[in-house]
């Protein structure tokens, strides 16, 4: 078992935090690896990219929202208790390179996802802005740490309860219109990451997505990961998890997520009745 020995609920209850003991995983993973995760022996896999390592206390740290059965599982499981399985570290390593002005755009826990990576950017010596959203400022999430990740952070929510009122898009669209961006990384929503890479494509601005479709085995072999990157077909397990934002084909992406939205969503509220 793969113990919990922290817990938090953030964005009003709708995404948790758990810092899990795997030790072999914290040792070897790199920002932007995932890890596969089941909570008891008919749990379904769920794929999740890491947070946050901490090799010498031998944990990994997971947020994840909470949109299914699994998740709800997953939600369920307290401080002591612990995961059946966790497999990894998974997938590619983001490459973190100096090359000067990077903006970083995350959204809902894309945020969680984005920020060892953004760390990691600052730490080589880049120029980070950062720049998160959410519908409203209680979706918000890891505000002070990707403070402290970044040079500049920006905020924005929807509903202009907090921070610049619109989308992150309006906010990137400013930065690169005043500052000479090298790299924007855009992790969040796939309609989000459609828009920022539309917007930097315009500009030709180097762009960087983590993708997280349906996985099952998380190795390469049963296909289900499957993405169309400039025309080709790539397994996100193993290809990626990132890929060039401006040659993703994120509609294909979206279908795929859907396939089984329906069954999802009954599967989650014959749990929760
Ligand atoms: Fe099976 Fe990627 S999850 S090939």
């Amino acid at each position: 078992m793969f113990k919990i020995v922290h817990r938090e609920e953030m964005a009003e209850g709708t995404v948790v935090l758990n810092e899990i003991e795997a030790p072999l995983i914290a040792k070897k993973a790199k920002p932007g690896q995932f890890v596969i995760l089941k909570a008891n022996e008919e749990g379904e896999r769920i794929p999740l990219t890491m947070a946050e390592t901490n090799p010498e206390k031998g944990t990994i740290t997971i947020i994840y929202m909470v949109v299914g059965k699994s998740t709800a599982l997953f939600k369920e499981l307290k401080v002591g208790e612990g995961f059946q399985d966790v497999i990894g570290p998974l997938g590619k390593p983001t490459h973190l390179e100096k090359v000067g002005k990077v903006v970083c755009v995350g959204g809902g826990t894309g945020v969680a996802v984005l920020h060892p990576i953004t760390r990691g950017l600052k730490d080589i010596g880049n120029d980070v802005t950062c720049i998160i959203g959410a519908r409203n400022k209680g979706l918000l999430i890891l505000e002070e740490q990707m403070k402290n990740a970044s040079h500049d952070l920006r905020v924005c929510t929807d509903d202009g309860s907090y921070g610049h009122h619109g989308f992150v898009t309006d906010v990137l669209k400013d930065v690169l219109d005043s500052e000479d961006v090298k790299l924007v990384v855009a992790i969040g929503p796939v309609p989000m990451m459609k828009a920022v890479s539309q917007i930097t494509k315009e500009r030709n601005v180097e762009t960087l997505v983590s993708l997280n479709p349906i996985m099952v085995d998380g190795t390469g072999m049963c296909g289900g990961c499957r993405v169309t990157v400039g025309n080709e077909t790539k397994f996100a397990c193993v290809d990626g998890p990132e890929f060039d934002g401006h040659q993703v084909d994120y509609d294909e992406l979206m279908l795929r997520l859907r396939a089984y939205h329906e069954e999802e969503r009954k599967c989650h509220n014959d749990y929760c009745t």
